[in-house]
C-alpha cells in the first residue's frame, strides 16, 4: 500500500466517513495524533458504498477511531506488554468491579500455540492467571500429552475478569472484552488454536456453533487453524469425555507438525 499516496488522500476518504453531527473522531498513530469535534457534517455522498473498502483500509492504517476515545491507545499497542499496561483497570462489563484481579493471559508472546478458555474462576482472580485451579492442572496434563510445555503455549481467556459465582458469560458479558483477546491473537500470531468449551468457540467462530456437534473439526479463524473441543472443568465433570480430547489434541499435534514439515 502507498503510505504517501493514502496520506494524501485522506482529507477525501474523511469526507466519505459517515459521519453525524457531534461525533467525535480520533486519529492515534505514529504521525498523526488528533481529535475532531464534528459539526455541521453534512454527508451528501451517494458513492458511499463505492468507497467502503478504501475507507476500511484507510481506517486501519491511519487508526482512526469513531467516538471510541479510551479505545485509542490499547487499539495501538504493539506488545502484549503495552496492551495489558492500558486494559488492566478496565471497567467495561460488570465482572470489573467484583474481580480480585485482571486475568490478562500467560505464555510465550510468540507462542505457536494458543490455549483460550472461557473465564478466569475463582483461583485465577486470586492469582490473576489464567487455569492455575484444578481444570488448570489438567490442562497441564493435556499440553504435556501432546509434547507441548505450559511456558511454549499462550493461555487465555475470553473474558477477563472472574464472573461472579462462576456464571456463563453471555454475549452481552463478553463482548466488551473480545476486542482485547482479538489483539493478543493478532500480537501473538499463533500458528494454531485450541478452543476450550462453548463460549470461546461461539466467541471467535460464530453463535450457531454447538461443541458437543462440532468439536474436533478444523476451523479456521482469520486463516489460522483452530479446533474447538471440550473445556477441562467439564472433563472433570464428566471423565468419559477425556478420551474425546484426547482425539482432539492429537489431532492438533498432528496439523502442527504437518504445518512444520511443510515450511
Ligand atoms: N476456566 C477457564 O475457562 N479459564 C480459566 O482461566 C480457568 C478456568
Amino acid at each position: 500500500m502507498d503510505y504517501n499516496a493514502l496520506l494524501s488522500n485522506l482529507k477525501n476518504y474523511l469526507d466519505y466517513l459517515q459521519l453525524v453531527e457531534g461525533d467525535r473522531l480520533f486519529i492515534n498513530n505514529d504521525h498523526i495524533k488528533q481529535e475532531f469535534n464534528l459539526l455541521n457534517v453534512s454527508n451528501t455522498n451517494n458513492n458511499i458504498s463505492k468507497y467502503n473498502n478504501e475507507i476500511a483500509n484507510v481506517k486501519e492504517l491511519f487508526h482512526i477511531s469513531i467516538n471510541e476515545e479510551n479505545d485509542l491507545d490499547w487499539k495501538t499497542a504493539k506488545t502484549l506488554q503495552e496492551i495489558y499496561s492500558k486494559i488492566k483497570d478496565c471497567q467495561k462489563c460488570p465482572f470489573g468491579k467484583s474481580r480480585t484481579h485482571f486475568v490478562f493471559g500467560e505464555g510465550n508472546p510468540s507462542a505457536e500455540v494458543m490455549i483460550i478458555g472461557e473465564a478466569p474462576g475463582a483461583d485465577e482472580d486470586k492469582i490473576g492467571k489464567p487455569f492455575v485451579g484444578k481444570a488448570g492442572q489438567l490442562l497441564t496434563k493435556i499440553i504435556e500429552s501432546i509434547n507441548f510445555k505450559r511456558d511454549e503455549v499462550y493461555i487465555a481467556n475470553i473474558v477477563k475478569c472472574h464472573p461472579p459465582n462462576n456464571k456463563t458469560p453471555v454475549e452481552d458479558e463478553w463482548k466488551e472484552c473480545l476486542p482485547y483477546l482479538i489483539k493478543q491473537i493478532e500480537l501473538i500470531k499463533p500458528k494454531i488454536m485450541l478452543l476450550l468449551g462453548a463460549v470461546p468457540f461461539k466467541a471467535l467462530l460464530g453463535s450457531f456453533h454447538q461443541i458437543t456437534k462440532e468439536r474436533g473439526q478444523i476451523f479456521y479463524y482469520n486463516g489460522i487453524p483452530t479446533i474447538p473441543t471440550f473445556h477441562p472443568a467439564y472433563l472433570l465433570r464428566n471423565p468419559a469425555a477425556k478420551k474425546d480430547v484426547w482425539v482432539d489434541v492429537q489431532l492438533l499435534r498432528k496439523i502442527f507438525d504437518e504445518q512444520k514439515n511443510i515450511q
